[in-house]
């Protein structure tokens, strides 16, 4: 069991080694801690995020493949969508689900950072992302390198865990998701570290305005956010904006 946290906010090798440790049973407790809602989140972000004519899908961070194989289901034929993640031991588990996965377009996963993807810029109609925000030590270069990847027009979707507002709600919250999960995380995966590491990042992690705002600084429009389970869980959205130039 490795109990160890960092003082700051970890780099990519931290996380990466984290992940790398818990993969094997990333899913089964992320349907144990929220009660089967993660599948349901997903599903309003790939709703949100998804239009029948995407051509170009990118999912950062995209861990065991869960939200690319739930756009896989919806996208048309023609559609293609890339995982990237810096944990190999997430994406073998995203590979071999996405064998199993009956779709028609199988999602590629792709071994790399997205402070750094390596991928060209204006390629994706879509860049969305699911429970990875607080993990990332650059925010903003995290916005930025999305707004790169994207055409004129295309749509960011990000959906994280945030501290819910002070209420009744909040404490058992606070209870449930500060003390209990990190001891569900040492039963089930033998890493109370890993899961307190977790819920400490959500205690951490910025309020959803300033996510919203530091989206915004990063050039895209329309940025709006929606809540669910009483804050405890965002949906971000946003545009990058049309080109007004246009080639003669
Ligand atoms: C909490 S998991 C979420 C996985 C998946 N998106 C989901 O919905 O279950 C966070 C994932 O983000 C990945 N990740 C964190 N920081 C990253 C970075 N800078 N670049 C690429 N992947 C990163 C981790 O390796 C991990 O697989």
């Amino acid at each position: 069991m490795n109990d160890q946290l960092p003082a700051r906010q970890p780099g990519e090798k931290f996380i990466q080694d984290l992940f790398d440790r818990i993969a094997r049973r990333y899913d089964l407790l992320n349907r144990i801690i929220s009660f089967h809602l993660d599948t349901r989140w997903r599903t309003r972000a790939i709703r949100a995020a998804l239009k029948p004519e995407d051509r170009l899908v990118l999912d950062l961070g995209t861990g065991t493949g869960d939200l690319a194989l739930a756009a896989a289901r919806r996208i048309n034929r023609e559609g293609k969508i890339i995982g990237l993640d810096i944990s190999l031991e997430m994406l073998r588990l995203a590979r071999t689900k996405s064998r199993k996965a009956k779709c028609e377009s199988h999602p590629v996963f792709v071994l790399g950072s997205a402070l750094a993807p390596p991928l060209k810029d204006g390629l994706f109609d879509v860049v969305m992302t699911a429970f990875v925000l607080r993990n990332v030590p650059d925010l903003p270069r995290f916005f930025l390198e999305a707004y790169r990847l994207l055409g004129p027009g295309g749509r960011l979707v990000t959906l994280d865990m945030f501290p819910p507002a002070a209420s009744s709600f909040s404490l058992l919250y606070a209870f449930y998701f500060y003390r209990l999960v990190p001891w569900i995380g040492a039963g089930i995966a033998g890493e109370r570290g890993a899961y307190k590491y977790l819920s400490d990042s959500v205690k951490a992690f910025e309020p959803p305005e300033s996510v919203a705002q530091l989206i915004r600084q990063s050039g895209f429009a329309n940025v709006t956010f929606q809540r669910f389970l009483r804050g405890a869980v965002c949906l971000h959205r946003a545009e990058k904006p049309a080109s007004r130039q246009t080639q003669v």
